[in-house]
């Protein structure tokens, strides 16, 4: 199994164990959250599911559920209320304690104001993305107000990372985020505490959030080139 193929069999996966008729539920972006999400447009369509609100972390997932007829909502719309029962989304990286690093497609923002006020979480890769420690590896990414480009780069220089500004592609000069902001990707000379990490970052100054999810521990669905797909809880 090539890994698209294996993109398709875990998020599939998940969605047919956890999602259920008349959830509120939060929708990721990227390559492997697609075929999650195209999964339930699917059962919608043929009315195996009903009654789904769903709240997307992307103009990407946005754009998909319109095409697919699934019910958009915001996190703030009165029928969700700031809560979900379940997200499903991608992750860049995932380690053994299912500390994951999110953001290669530069949504990590509303990632995690969704997957943090979710009920349940559930994070579909393949297995190229399961890793013995994060942060050397996969460039963790960190969303700046633009205006502290250079005090924030100083800073997380300081705590030992070398600091990458995310270009972007067709378009001259850096990435701008959905949000209007920045994506400096960074990587540290050896593996920090994540959990610490998330922290000690947002606390600079300038920073919007960074790409460590650690608060939760995810249900996460990892698809093998042998067809298998492996449950981490
Ligand atoms: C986007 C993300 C994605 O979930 C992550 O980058 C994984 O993407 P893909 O499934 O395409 O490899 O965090 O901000």
């Amino acid at each position: 199994m090539d890994q698209q193929q294996m993109k398709e069999l875990t998020g599939r996966r998940a969605v047919e164990i956890l999602v259920k008729s008349g959830m509120k539920l939060g929708l990721g972006t990227g390559s492997t959250a697609i075929p999650a999400v195209r999964h339930i447009g699917a059962l919608l369509a043929r009315g195996t599911l009903q009654d789904i609100l769903a709240v997307p972390t992307s103009f990407q997932t946005a754009i998909e559920c319109e095409k697919l007829g699934i019910p958009l909502f915001s996190l703030n719309s009165r029928e969700i209320g700031g809560s979900l029962d379940l997200t499903i989304d991608g992750a860049d990286e995932v380690d053994p304690n299912l500390y994951c690093i999110k953001g290669g497609g530069g949504a990590l923002l509303v990632e995690k104001i969704t997957a943090y006020a979710s009920r349940a979480y559930a994070i579909v890769v393949d297995e190229t993305k399961l890793t013995a420690n994060l942060g050397t590896g996969f460039p963790l990414p960190v969303e700046v107000v633009s205006e502290a480009r250079v005090t924030v780069t100083r800073a997380l220089e300081g705590l030992g990372a070398k600091v990458v500004l995310r270009e972007g592609v067709r378009k001259a000069g850096p990435v701008i985020t959905e949000h209007g902001n920045i994506l400096l990707d960074i990587r540290f000379r050896e593996p920090p505490d994540p959990a610490a990490m998330e922290n000690e970052i947002n606390r600079i100054p300038g920073v919007v959030e960074n790409g460590f999810f650690t608060r939760l521990r995810p249900t996460v669905f990892a698809a093998h080139s042998d067809g298998s797909v492996e449950v981490r809880n």
